[in-house]
Order: C-alpha cells, then structure tokens, then sequence
C-alpha cells in the first residue's frame, strides 16, 4: 500500500458527531444542489441531460456516483466541478452560489476548492511529472518545486519525478495526476472514472489513495462503473435518464 501523510483538513472535525438530521447535514453540505436542471440546445431540440437534482453532499463524504452511459454523470460531475453552470436551479459549493459568480472568479475560485482527477490523466506529454505538477501550481499563481516533489513523494513517486508522462505505467500517471490535484490541499476532489484504465494492482493502489486522502478529511466525489469502487464510498448517488435517486443517507454514511 502506498502510504500518504496528509493532514487533516479544517471543516471535516464534523465526521467524529453523529449526523443524523437533514438540518445538521444541510448546516455541513459542502456541495448543495436545489432543483439544479441543465438543459443542451441541439439542432434536434433540447436534450434535458440533469433533470432537477436536489441533494447535498457533506465535507468530508466519500459519495460515487453511479448510472448507465448517457445517465448524465459527466453533466453532473462538469457542473460540481464549476466547468458549466446550470440552466436553471441553485448549485451551492462551500455554501456560495456559482451562479452569482464571474468567469475570473469561478476559476479562482475553483482552483482553491477543487481538484481533478481524470480518467484519461490530460497530462502533458512533454512535461517530466514535477513539471506537470509544476504546472497546476503555476494555475495558481505559486510555483514551488519543494511542494510538488512532497505531492509526488505523497503518492510514492519521489522516484519517478523527472520522467515523462511515456515513461511510467499508467497507474504512475493517475499518482501524478492525483499529485496535481492535491496541489494547494482543495477540500473537495471530483474524480472521473479514476481507475477506468487501470489494471487491478494499480486500481489498488489507486483506491488506497483516495482511502487516505478522504481520511485525511477531503470531500471525494467520485464518478465510476466499479461496483467495488463503487462500494469504497459512503453513499451512492445513482443517475437514470439525467434523474437523480440518492440512497438514504442514515443507513449509509458511515460516521467515524
Ligand atoms: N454538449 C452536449 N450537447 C448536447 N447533448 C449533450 C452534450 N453533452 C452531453 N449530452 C447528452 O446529455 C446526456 C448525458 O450525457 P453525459 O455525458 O452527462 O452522460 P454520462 O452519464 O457521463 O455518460 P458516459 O458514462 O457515457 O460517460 C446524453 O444523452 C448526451 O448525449
Ligand atoms: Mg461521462
């Protein structure tokens, strides 16, 4: 197992009570969505593609979120991630409506509260894996190599740092793209489809990441057709035709 020492991050002390009103979970929702549709404008008409979703998500649950192809995941995860806004409902991220927000400052915004970790990786091939988490850093105005060496080293890649992207096995490149992700510690982590190009051992490692990371106090969001992936998470939120069904949460969120 690789081991990552992180510390705990401030607005996850809520997970030592016991959660057990939908008020105490609405007072925590870290992610909170009111009736939030989004609809796409195609020659053939309008393609409701997240159809009214209401639900919220707490700091520091693990939540995945689950549905066939075409169910509306990535929609769901664009919005989450501020990539895309809502056609029309209230999407609330550490309790500020994005919507009331400029281009400039959504960015801003997102870079301190969000990180990404992609299927694909969408890491730049001609970058060693320091450069690439260089990189993400540098989005943030800060470029510090120490820091990026202590992120890879985080996920078992101190010895890895100067290869390129072509030269480490895939599972490496999703440890580097969750490197990247972890850059200026965001609360919350949306993932999609994290091990969907892995083989079982790198899925191991991988999953054992994302279990240290969330017990180290993130927000995981995490898209994926792994029903053992799947089972990792606290709560399932499951996605049909762009409708969303939630599993209850007290029987499901386990509290530590
Ligand atoms: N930019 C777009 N314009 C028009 N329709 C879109 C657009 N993006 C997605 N859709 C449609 O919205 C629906 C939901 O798409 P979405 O990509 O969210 O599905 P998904 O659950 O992520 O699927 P998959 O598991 O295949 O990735 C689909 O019917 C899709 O065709
Ligand atoms: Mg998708």
């Amino acid at each position: 197992m690789v081991e990552v020492v992180t510390t705990r991050l401030p607005g996850s002390e809520h997970k030592s009570g016991s959660l057990t009103s939908d008020s105490t979970r609405d007072e925590c929702a870290v992610i909170a969505l009111d009736s939030v549709t989004r609809e796409y404008e195609t020659r053939a008409g309008a393609v409701r593609a997240l159809d009214s979703a209401t639900f919220s998500i707490v700091a520091g649950e693990w939540v995945a979120i689950t549905g066939p192809s075409g169910s509306g995941k990535s929609t769901l995860v664009n919005l989450l991630g501020c990539l895309d806004r809502p056609t029309c409902g209230v999407l609330k991220i550490d309790g500020v409506d994005v919507a009331a927000m400029s281009a400039k400052e959504l960015d801003r915004f997102r870079a301190d509260k969000i990180g990404f970790i992609f299927q694909q990786f969408h890491l730049i091939p001609y970058l060693s894996a320091l450069e690439n988490v260089m990189l993400a850093q540098y989005f943030h105005s800060m470029t510090d190599e120490a820091e990026a060496r202590a992120a890879l080293e985080k996920v078992g890649l101190g010895d890895r740092i100067t290869h390129l992207p072509s030269e480490l096995s895939g599972g490496e490149q999703q440890r580097v793209c969750i490197a990247r992700a972890l850059i200026n510690n965001p609360p919350i982590l949306l993932a999609d489809e994290p091990t969907g190009n892995l083989d079982q051992a790198n899925q191991k490692i991988v999953a054992d990441l994302l279990r240290t990371l969330h017990a180290s106090g993130h927000t995981i969001v995490m898209v994926t057709h792994d029903p053992e992936m799947a089972a990792l998470a606290e709560r399932k939120i499951a996605l049909s035709h762009g409708k969303v069904f939630c599993h209850p949460v007290r029987d499901v969120v386990k509290l530590r």
